[in-house]
């Protein structure tokens, strides 16, 4: 028997197929999947109708390469970027492009919500999580206020990996890990939350699919979707979840005591705790995770968003840029980057854009510029890694998983900037194998096997040792008082960032 996670992410959908005895991975393969260009600054939008482009795709490629028998597969667990809005009406078509995670254009709409349930307290009261640009329910609220004919048009509030299990089942449900990261859920009751609701539109209560445990199937496979891909009509489709759930469960963080930093586009930090962990200030995402426990989360928005950047401006590979790094002694001769490109979450600065400081003659040159990418963008991790800690996790070991998880020399800058050990995955899809683990959880469930998740992913999830790091304590003493610097430049920046927007918006 064989299992499949779906990873739709913001570059790239991926498919994995898994063996369900051993958690052996047969075959992957992937589908890019571009952003809409030419929006103003702080918009970032994709096109759903894409994704199941790319998830069809890539399930014909991985199916093929691994050579299983389509009939054998018995489940599919779709991951997917969190937050963005896929707005449907009634007929399931979709209304308009989604507005992404990565999305910064509704800052005026936070505050409105905001203002209208009494503030951040309030806020935080009625659901765990402030209204961070990022989540999903300023984008409606924009919606309804930009494109009136659009919003009288909605039936049916989805997030991209529902959308995606809507295409495969007809359902149209959420779960509750990826409803979580809405600001509409309590993640405490894991109801939605009528204030919150009222806040943005009475009528928004109709159009919020209901909600669905974690450790239960969406449903079953559409039968014309079967037949396409010579799938059994009794496949299910586990419920799935947000990209940074499911890299929980792929990392092996379904119980209290493991860390996981996952180095993509976005960069998060999470651990699984059996309550909710809820941060006053906000800064911390108070998420579900997609296997019954809760997430706190931090995200930053600019990883290897920031290492790319240096990649294409000086034309490296992989292994040029690492080179480079390596040339330049930890904290690059003083010079800082705040890597805020897109604006950025952790801290929230949604108005923020890059800023390099310490530059002179000695310091400008690709190599340090390259270290200094890789080191800010670390950095604006360990601001909130700092914060996690605060509120009572322990972070002494930590599990990396996504694309800047291979790189030798940046595991080296983890282990001293974060002050922890750092050890990679035997693989380094954690959020597609995850899914085709929460599928084969789901499918035990359905059976009635004994098997748990926590026994499942201590058969299926390794760490590959050989990439474990420990921090240097004279790189750590260096780059705590780096980091003093990193926070207090990027506070004293906080009121000039959205003059510098609103002038080149101009
Ligand atoms: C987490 C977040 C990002 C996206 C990336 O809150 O917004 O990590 O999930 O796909």
């Amino acid at each position: 028997m064989y299992f499949i996670g779906i990873d739709s992410g913001t570059q790239s959908t991926k498919s994995l197929i898994a063996d369900g005895e051993t958690g052996r991975i047969l075959a992957t393969a992937s589908h890019p999947t571009p952003l809409i260009e030419n929006l103003p600054p702080g918009h970032k939008e994709q096109h759903p109708e894409q994704w199941w482009e790319a998830v069809r795709v890539s399930l014909i490629k991985a199916l093929s390469k691994s050579g299983v028998d389509p009939r054998e597969v018995k489940g599919i667990g779709v991951s997917g970027q969190q937050h963005g809005f896929v707005p449907l009406d009634k007929e399931g078509k979709i209304i308009r492009p989604a507005k992404l995670w990565c999305d910064t254009s509704t800052q005026k709409q936070c505050e409105e919500i905001l203002e209208a349930v009494g503030g951040l307290r309030h806020c935080i009261e009625f659901t765990g999580n402030g209204v961070p640009a990022g989540f999903t329910a300023s984008k409606i609220l924009w919606l309804k206020q930009n494109e009136p004919e659009n919003y009288a048009r909605l039936h049916t509030v989805l997030l991209p990996h529902d959308y995606i299990n809507f295409r495969l089942t007809g359902e149209r449900k959420m779960e509750w890990g990826d409803a979580s990261g809405t600001s509409l859920m309590d993640v405490k009751t894991r109801t939605w939350n009528k204030e919150m609701i009222r806040a943005i539109d009475p009528k928004l209560a109709d159009k919020l699919p209901p909600l669905v445990p974690s450790s239960e199937p969406m449903g079953i496979l559409l039968p014309s979707i079967a037949e396409e891909f010579g799938f059994s009509p009794d496949t299910i489709v586990s419920s799935g979840g947000g990209d940074n759930m499911m890299g929980a469960i792929g990392t092996g963080n379904v119980r209290p005591g493991i860390v996981t930093a996952s180095l993509g586009t976005s960069g998060t930090i999470y651990a699984c705790n059996d309550k909710p962990v809820i941060d006053p200030e906000g800064e911390i995402a108070a998420f579900c995770d997609s296997a019954g426990n809760w997430l706190p989360l931090l995200c930053v928005m600019n990883v290897t968003v920031s290492t790319e950047l240096i990649r294409s401006l000086f034309d490296m590979n992989f292994a040029q840029l690492d080179a480079a790094v390596e040339k330049v002694p930890p904290g690059s001769d003083g010079m800082i980057l705040l890597p805020y490109f897109d604006g950025e979450r952790t801290p929230n600065v949604p108005d923020g854009t890059g800023v390099w400081f310490g530059v002179h003659a000695k310091t400008w040159n690709p190599e340090r510029i390259a270290r200094s990418a890789m080191e800010g963008a670390t950095m604006t991790m360990n601001y909130g890694l700092n914060r996690l800690r605060e509120l009572g996790i322990k972070a002494d070991e930590i599990r990396l998983t996504g694309g800047g998880s291979k790189s030798a020399t940046w595991r080296r800058i983890l282990a001293d900037i974060f002050n922890a050990e750092v050890v990679a995955m035997s693989h380094s899809e954690g959020a597609a194998y995850g899914a085709a683990l929460q599928a084969r959880w789901i499918y035990a469930r359905e059976k009635n096997e004994k098997t748990d998740l926590i026994q499942l992913s201590e058969y299926w999830v390794k760490t590959d040792e050989s990439t474990r790091v420990s921090p240097d304590p004279n790189h750590v003493s260096l780059y705590r008082e780096l980091q003093e610097l990193h926070d207090r430049l990027s506070l004293s920046l906080r009121d000039v960032f959205p003059l510098h927007r609103k002038i080149i918006e101009a």
